[in-house]
């Protein structure tokens, strides 16, 4: 089964009475356990897509499907707690909560569904991206590449079915970035959960195996 389908999905904003059409009836079917890499120019609509395909975000005509079931006839409660069961999603700013140690801001996914074992959960995790010993760091105690890594922690503590990522390493030097890359793809590997990654670095991208490139509205893939 699929684990994630875009099928004719486009996108337009508008903006007083003008309208932008980002992209136009994308299609994309993604294996359960799959990893992908989506590149593609700034403003080309990488993260307008990855925020459809984590249903944070409505296509303007289009069906997403996540395992098999058809997302937007779903209301806004059955849709958000779908999302807080499958969906992990990393930044390209960390968005912790500054006033909560990295402890904390990884439980919290656990505390808002009500779940036990919030504590025990959120320093597996921890420890899963290599962050032991620094449960009760806040995060501007933390470097760029540790706030990353406690927002990866975040995402996949409820474990997640899909993990979306958008341009994670962004705001990362080339080591760290490289290091926070192979932490998605050990956590790829460890946990088997269909990953999508956006970045504009071929590098980064290579190293997920398949690529598919979002320009002037149509997704193609390009590597396989
Ligand atoms: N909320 C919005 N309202 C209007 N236009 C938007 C909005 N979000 C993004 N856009 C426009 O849609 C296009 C794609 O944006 P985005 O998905 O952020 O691209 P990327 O992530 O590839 O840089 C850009 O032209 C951007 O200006
Ligand atoms: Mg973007």
């Amino acid at each position: 089964m699929n684990s994630l389908s875009l099928k004719k999905i486009s996108k337009r904003y508008r903006i007083g009475n003008e309208e932008i059409e980002v992209f136009k009836e994308i299609n994309i079917d993604i294996e359960e356990g799959e990893k992908i890499a989506v590149m593609g120019p700034s403003g080309a609509g990488k993260t307008t897509l990855l925020h459809i395909m984590g249903t944070i975000l409505k296509p303007t005509e289009g069906k997403v499907f996540i395992d098999g079931i058809e997302v937007s006839s779903m209301d806004d409660e059955s849709l958000a707690s779908l999302r807080n069961e499958k969906i992990g999603f990393v930044f390209q700013f960390h968005h912790l909560l500054p006033e909560f140690t990295s402890l904390e801001n990884v439980m919290m996914p656990l505390i808002i569904k009500g779940e036990k074992g919030a504590e025990e959960r959120a320093k597996e995790s921890l420890e899963l991206v290599g962050l032991k010993g620094r449960e009760n760091h806040r995060p501007s105690q933390l470097s760029g590449g540790e706030r990353q890594r406690v927002a990866v922690a975040r995402a996949i503590v409820g474990r997640p079915s899909i993990l979306l990522a958008d341009e994670p390493t962004g705001n990362l030097d080339w080591k760290t970035s490289e290091k926070l890359l192979s932490l998605l793809l050990k956590i790829h590997k460890k946990l088997s959960m269909t990953t999508v990654i956006v970045s504009h670095s071929r590098k980064v991208a290579e190293k997920c195996g398949k690529i598919y490139l979002l320009d002037r509205g149509k997704l193609t893939c390009c590597i396989d």
